[in-house]
């Protein structure tokens, strides 16, 4: 996002179009007829007006947007002219910034003391609302945050998102759900050709179990193994877009790891919430891996292939024998385009280097492989035309969906964000490309429409 100034323009049928703003406001009005909205300002971490109330509540995500730094460009505005209407909201010159709950290092001094500082901030936020909030109900909370890759002994894990679930477990709460929702604007600047969140994670919360008892970290590896898969086809099969797969995982496998009092490794010690993060994205990983046995031979060996070398150049000779492990052949996959072989060279085709008249009834080798990079291909010229290619391909196009999965983990793990970009937007079109191609099969509407008129 660019923070440092707007550029608009007024009359283009988008955000900060005039039309498009005053539409905006009709829309909510309606809502506002329809519920009482209350508001008041409170520390979250002293607050008790949670006291018996259904929660559902959206708090700073670590370090994501310094909301009070930001909030004095408008503030000092607003101040001057509603000072009188409400007096005790803008009695401070500015912002108050001491009790905002986010891991700002430049406020702290340095990055571990903002990290000390959101743990011990957001562990009493979460104490107020697991002490207060109605026993009927769990609390929600949303947590729009991409982990990152930060490397540990274990493997990856995020520190926003392990210093959070430490706060929310400190906190006495254990997850029970995660619910990906479309909460983002495909449109806003941040998601503009880059791999930006489409979803935020709700995180569904109750009180800790006080009977659970303690487990091994094998047993916990061994219950992830055993209900990750199932829990990750449930969000595949509701198109979740790939660049939200590892955080929506992180529910599921929470679920887990809250079950028990405490996970033990083998000398005894508790494993902490960031390497049972790892642990999740490592089985996330395997999981993944797993549905490969659904592809074709040439697909599995392009996946291995696009692993080791994206589309660069490798040596003929470890794909020769990467052939044979896959029960394949080079020569074969050069004829049907999908590398070239050439001098001792290898290397896959990109989608731009694919023919655009591609007709998969005649491709007499038609591949996973070769219709997810076609499609990729087609959606250079928009929805419609990927739309055309999955009217031709069927059922079998689903497949595709599949390896962008797949394709995209790849890249994220790999930072390839160029191609990561390509993956993620052909799942997220996905809805679409299928509405249209459905359309592409019915007759043609025998009713005109009002610009057919004289
Ligand atoms: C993710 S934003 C919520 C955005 C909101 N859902 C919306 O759509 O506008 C997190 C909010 O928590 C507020 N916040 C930060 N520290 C807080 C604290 N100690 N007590 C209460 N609110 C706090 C921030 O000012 C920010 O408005």
């Amino acid at each position: 996002m660019t923070w440092d100034f707007p550029d608009v323009n007024p009359f283009a049928n988008a955000a900060g179009d005039y039309g498009v703003s005053v539409d905006g406001v009709i829309k909510g009005i309606p809502g506002m007829m329809m519920a009482t909205g209350y508001a008041t300002q409170a520390d979250a971490s002293i607050q008790d007006i949670s006291r018996d109330r259904l929660i559902s509540t959206d708090p700073p995500y670590y370090d994501n947007i310094g909301y009070a730094d930001l909030s004095d460009f408008f503030y000092v505005w607003l101040r001057h002219s509603l000072k009188s209407v409400f007096p005790d909201l803008f009695a401070t010159l500015a912002v108050p910034k001491t009790e905002e709950l986010i891991a700002s290092p430049y406020r702290h001094g340095s990055k571990e003391k903002a990290e000390t500082f959101f743990l011990s901030g957001m562990t009493q936020a979460m104490n107020r609302l697991a002490e207060q909030a109605h026993p009927a109900f769990p609390v929600t909370i949303y947590y729009a945050f991409k982990q990152s890759e930060n490397e540990t002994e274990t493997g990856t894990a995020s520190t926003g998102w392990g210093t959070f679930l430490d706060a929310l477990i400190r906190a006495g709460f254990g997850v029970s759900g995660t619910w990906p929702m479309r909460t983002e604007l495909s449109n806003r600047m941040i998601g503009k050709d880059t791999n930006a969140l489409a979803s935020s994670i709700i995180l569904v919360c109750r009180p800790h179990n006080a009977g659970a008892t303690a487990t091994t970290r094998r047993e916990f590896v061994a219950a992830l193994k055993t209900e990750l898969p199932t829990a990750l086809a449930h969000l595949q099969r509701g198109n979740i877009a790939p660049v939200d797969l590892a955080q929506a995982a992180i529910g599921p496998g929470m679920a887990v790891y809250t079950r028990y009092a405490r996970v033990l490794d083998a000398e005894g010690k508790t494993v902490p919430v960031r390497d049972a993060l790892a642990l999740i994205n490592q089985v996330l990983d395997e999981t993944l891996a797993e549905q490969e046995s659904d592809f074709d031979a040439d697909s599995r060996w392009a996946l291995a292939w696009f692993e080791q070398f994206g589309f660069s150049e490798g040596e003929y000779g470890v794909a020769e024998i990467l052939s044979k492990a896959k029960d394949t052949s080079v020569s074969a996959m050069d004829d049907d385009g999908v590398l070239v072989s050439r001098g001792g060279k290898v290397r896959l085709l990109r989608p731009d280097e694919l023919p655009d008249n591609w007709d998969p009834a005649s491709d007499p080798r038609l591949t996973v492989w070769d219709m997810t990079h076609r499609l990729i291909r087609a959606m250079e010229q928009g929805e419609s035309a990927a739309a055309e290619l999955v009217a031709k391909l069927g059922s079998e196009a689903d497949t595709a969906r599949e390896l962008a999965y797949r394709l995209y983990s790849i890249c994220e793990r790999k930072k390839r964000a160029q191609e990561a970009l390509a993956y993620n937007a052909l799942v997220q079109s996905w809805p679409e490309i299928v509405r249209l191609a459905r359309e592409e099969g019915k007759p043609e509407s025998p009713q005109g429409t009002i610009f057919d008129q004289e």
